[in-house]
């Protein structure tokens, strides 16, 4: 067949066009919300599918675009987890988070035992209702996971999969690996990652750390037992929660704009390979303008836990 002059321009245009349509994701890609809610109208539409937003509340911006999962952070936040219960009484969820790393002292800090008694009293009622309920969100105990399991079984109580973080360098991807499958293995249950990224003390210029959520999040979507990823990032670089995870993970700039990996996020691509009205322009200018955020350079070497210490003890951030 012979191609008609007219017609080749069209042709490489539907190319282009499908060579960045957003891939089929085998999980479903989050976010784990903790900045300006207004900023959240800039990535929906694409490959965000749901949200969490630790104690607090949905973001309107987000109605009707993400799923909302609400989450009893822990003691610490009982009054913002009636206000959850006052909404799931108008509206059930499909899913709830439990206990923001009970294994961290500076965290939710719970003995398995009495995050056991917590979790049947307070969320066992909701997984009768039919909601799916998470395991409390270990971020490196994978042994407190077991006691809570055993002893959450002996009073009556299971989760419906289990929720966990991770935290590294960017050169670690391997141990997040070891991490994730030896949880699979030991609980044998879907699995969501609801924080996930490089700490202050892991290194790594702003493309490396870029790397690590791309070959994280593509290695995770081809585990066919892990459900949903939600990267630790939806902060501006200049505003990160705490000193523990890297600013270069950040998804906004520090006026709100998106950063590359945002773009990578939302679309899949880069912000020079996203298809929009200025294609042409977006793909001659290579450059992405990403600031560097003051924290980042100091941060990298304030830390070198590698087991985390302070962390997200307050997410609600600067919100309109
Ligand atoms: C926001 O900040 C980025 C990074 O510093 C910059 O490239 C961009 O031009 C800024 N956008 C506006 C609207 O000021
Ligand atoms: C949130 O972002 C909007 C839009 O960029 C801005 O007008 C508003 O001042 C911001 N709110 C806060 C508390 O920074």
């Amino acid at each position: 067949m012979q191609l008609s002059l007219n017609i080749l321009p069209l042709l490489s245009l539907a190319l282009v066009l499908l060579a960045f349509a957003p891939s089929t994701e085998a999980h479903q890609r989050g976010l784990a919300w903790g900045t300006n809610d207004s900023w959240g109208s800039k990535l929906t539409g694409g490959l965000y599918t749901w949200y969490w937003h630790w104690q607090d509340g949905p973001n309107r911006v987000f109605d009707g675009k993400l799923e909302f999962v609400p989450c009893f952070w822990g003691k610490k936040y009982a009054s913002l987890w009636q206000a959850r219960k006052s909404e799931m009484a108008q509206k059930l969820p499909k899913a709830i988070l439990a206990f923001n790393e009970p294994d961290i002292a500076s965290q939710s800090n719970l003995q398995p035992a009495e995050a056991a008694r917590l979790f049947q009293q307070e969320l066992q009622p909701y997984r009768r209702k039919g909601v799916r309920v998470s395991s409390p969100q270990i971020v490196w105990n994978v042994d407190w996971l077991s006691s809570f399991m055993k002893e959450c079984n002996k009073i009556g109580c299971d989760a419906d999969f289990i929720a966990l973080h991770w935290y590294g360098g960017y050169n670690e991807l391997q141990k997040l690996k070891d991490y994730v499958t030896r949880v699979y293995r030991t609980f044998n249950k879907p699995i969501w990652i609801t924080e996930y990224g490089v700490t202050s003390a892991g290194g790594g210029s702003q493309a490396q750390v870029k790397q690590f959520h791309v070959d994280a999040t593509n290695w995770l979507n081809s585990q066919h037992y892990v459900e949903r990823a939600s990267s630790f990032g939806a902060f501006a670089v200049s505003n990160p929660p705490d000193a523990f995870g890297s600013s270069k993970n950040a998804l906004f700039n520090s006026n709100g704009s998106l950063r590359d990996l945002a773009y990578w996020y939302v679309h899949g691509a880069s912000k020079r390979d996203v298809v929009d009205d200025a294609v042409v322009d977006e793909a001659v200018d290579g450059a992405i303008e990403e600031d560097k955020g003051s924290a980042s350079a100091d941060g990298d070497r304030i830390l070198q836990a590698s087991v985390p210490k302070a962390r997200f003890a307050k997410r609600r951030l600067d919100q309109a």
